[in-house]
């Protein structure tokens, strides 16, 4: 009963978040953006973000995707907003293991992401919650490529 209740609160706030998505739009002033799609069905985020030194000052989205996919890129914005490039990695890893049911640690850095936790019994499901997270990361690794070079 108690767990019902549970899912019903998780399923209420990732339809929040995919009817009400935070953080939705472009970024003017971003630098650094990229476009990625899910291939097993189309769809397609933007990911904007502005970093200012190490620190992830603001990150927005657009484009178009399922319920899942919109709630976790709104969830994953407003957690990102204000971390470190390091603590933002950390909390791409944890959230890629925590959708396939690999997350050991009870103490994480996902904030309400954490609630997509459910996807891991959904394997068709997963691309879609972690189409954000994968184009953050990626961002993530281009800019350690340039400032690299
Ligand atoms: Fe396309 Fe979920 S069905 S991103």
């Amino acid at each position: 009963m108690a767990l019902s209740r549970l899912e019903n609160l998780y399923r209420h706030v990732i339809l929040d978040h995919s009817s009400n998505p935070r953080n939705f739009g472009s970024l003017e002033d971003a630098n650094g953006m990229l476009e990625l799609n899910n291939p097993t069905c189309g769809d397609v985020i933007q990911l904007y973000l502005r970093l200012e030194g190490d620190r992830i000052e603001a990150a927005k989205f657009s484009g178009h995707g399922c319920s899942i996919s919109t709630a976790s890129a709104s969830m994953m914005t407003e957690q990102v907003i204000g971390k470190t490039v390091p603590e933002a990695r950390e909390m791409i890893e944890e959230f890629l293991l925590l959708v396939q049911g690999k997350l050991a640690k009870e103490e994480n850095h996902l904030g309400d992401a954490e609630i997509l936790s459910g996807v891991a019994k959904f394997p068709a499901r997963i691309k879609c919650a972690t189409l954000s997270w994968k184009a953050l990361e990626r961002i993530l690794l281009e800019q350690k490529e340039e400032t690299n070079e």
